[in-house]
């Protein structure tokens, strides 16, 4: 089956050379891309969006999704910034042997962690670790393309961990009247807690909420800002790492067997739906390489067009309103809910 469409997304991968390694900490580097000029309309970039990287290890591809650290507003080259994962395959592979000069396989930029341009209400981010990424783009941009206030909570483990500190303190120093920069130190404060949330959110319930940093944390802020009566649609949310809820064991579990059928690079197969098993996880029982990075419904990698029944996706912070009214499912968030479901990856390599 063939997808058409003009909103179909790029996925295929376009190679970028490394014009800098720049080191932030002992953990983390930011690699400053080259985007050659045929590529610049289809790299353009919103402030707090993500590339989806390929990084090939034993013949292997591994996919991983890495936030742009640059603002669109603020600076004129494009980077991503990566942390060391303890045991990370492709964090350590990229921090240990890339250099200025190597090409990386790399997706159009995508993601919905952005500022609405419609919303001037103030930007109040909550960010831990590698989480600043995407926080600190969206940060610059708010302060240089409009007029809005931004207060950030930083937490990391020690002071030596702090990624962009001095770009922040200068940020603070040049919009003293407009951004207000806290850090948390675990092994000074302790770990984040409610009560420290509370007191950084204060009053404002009608502010617009960016969280993004290892589940505990993100856990943590929402939950309390969902009791002082934040609105879910206020707290906007990047997680990197899967969620640890899952889905339930019964997700999907309808009267009667599903079946499910999907399509990918030219493939078919169908098979009994067993309950609690996503669309992504019935792609693999079938034995099709079905793409995904996240697993948690934030960037959209595994992404596929529902052609025939309906199914339920828990977690979608990637998908356009557009997206889901063509029929695009996150197939890693989404459990079949007819008694037949057809699924289409359609990737387009670049
Ligand atoms: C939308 C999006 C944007 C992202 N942006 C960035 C970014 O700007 N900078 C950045 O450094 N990372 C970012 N990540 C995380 C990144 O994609 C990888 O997940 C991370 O680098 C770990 O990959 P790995 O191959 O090194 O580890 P893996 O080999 O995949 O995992 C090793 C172990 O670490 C755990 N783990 C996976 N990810 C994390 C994590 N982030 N923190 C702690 N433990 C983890 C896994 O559960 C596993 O147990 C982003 C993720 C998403 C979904
Ligand atoms: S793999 Fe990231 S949204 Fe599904």
């Amino acid at each position: 089956m063939v997808i058409s469409g003009a909103r179909v997304r790029d996925h295929g991968f376009h190679r970028l050379r490394i014009r800098r390694v720049e080191p932030e900490t002992a953990e983390a580097s930011s690699f400053v891309l080259d985007v050659p000029a045929d590529l610049r309309r289809a790299f353009a970039y919103e402030a707090g969006q993500f590339c989806t990287f390929r990084v090939w290890i034993d013949h292997t591809p591994h996919l991983r999704c890495y936030s742009m650290s640059s603002s669109p507003d603020a600076d004129v080259e494009l980077a991503v910034t990566v942390k060391r994962v303890p045991g990370g395959l492709v964090s350590n592979r990229m921090l240990d042997t890339l250099t200025a000069g190597d090409e990386v396989e790399v997706t159009c930029p995508a993601g919905v962690f952005c500022l609405d341009p419609r919303d001037d209400a103030d930007v109040v981010a909550f960010a831990a670790g590698s989480g600043i990424t995407p926080v600190f783009s969206l940060v610059k941009t708010a302060l240089t393309a409009t007029e809005r206030r931004v207060r950030l909570l930083y937490a990391n483990r020690d002071r030596d961990a702090v990624i962009f500190r001095s770009e922040l303190e200068g940020l603070a120093e040049w919009y003293a009247s407009r951004l207000e920069v806290v850090h948390r130190y675990d092994v000074e404060d302790g770990f984040v807690d409610g009560a420290a949330v509370a007191s950084f959110a204060g009053d404002g319930v009608d502010a617009a909420f960016y969280l993004c940093g290892p589940t505990p944390f993100m856990d943590i802020v929402e939950g309390t800002l969902a009791q002082r009566g934040v609105a879910p649609a206020r707290v906007h949310v990047e997680r990197f790492a899967p969620a640890d809820a899952g889905l339930s064991p019964t997700a999907g579990d309808g009267a009667g067997a599903t079946q499910v059928t999907i399509e990918l690079d030219g493939r078919e197969g169908t098979t009994e739906h067993h309950p609690g098993t996503t669309i992504l996880q019935v792609a693999r029982q079938l034995g099709l390489p079905a793409p995904f990075s996240c697993e948690s419904g934030s960037c959209a990698t595994c992404m596929a067009r529902l052609v025939e029944g309906t199914v339920e996706m828990y977690v979608n912070n990637a998908l356009t309103d557009d997206e889901v009214a063509e029929g695009w499912v996150l197939t890693c968030q989404s459990v079949p809910t007819s008694p037949s479901v057809h699924v289409v990856y359609g990737y387009e390599e670049g």
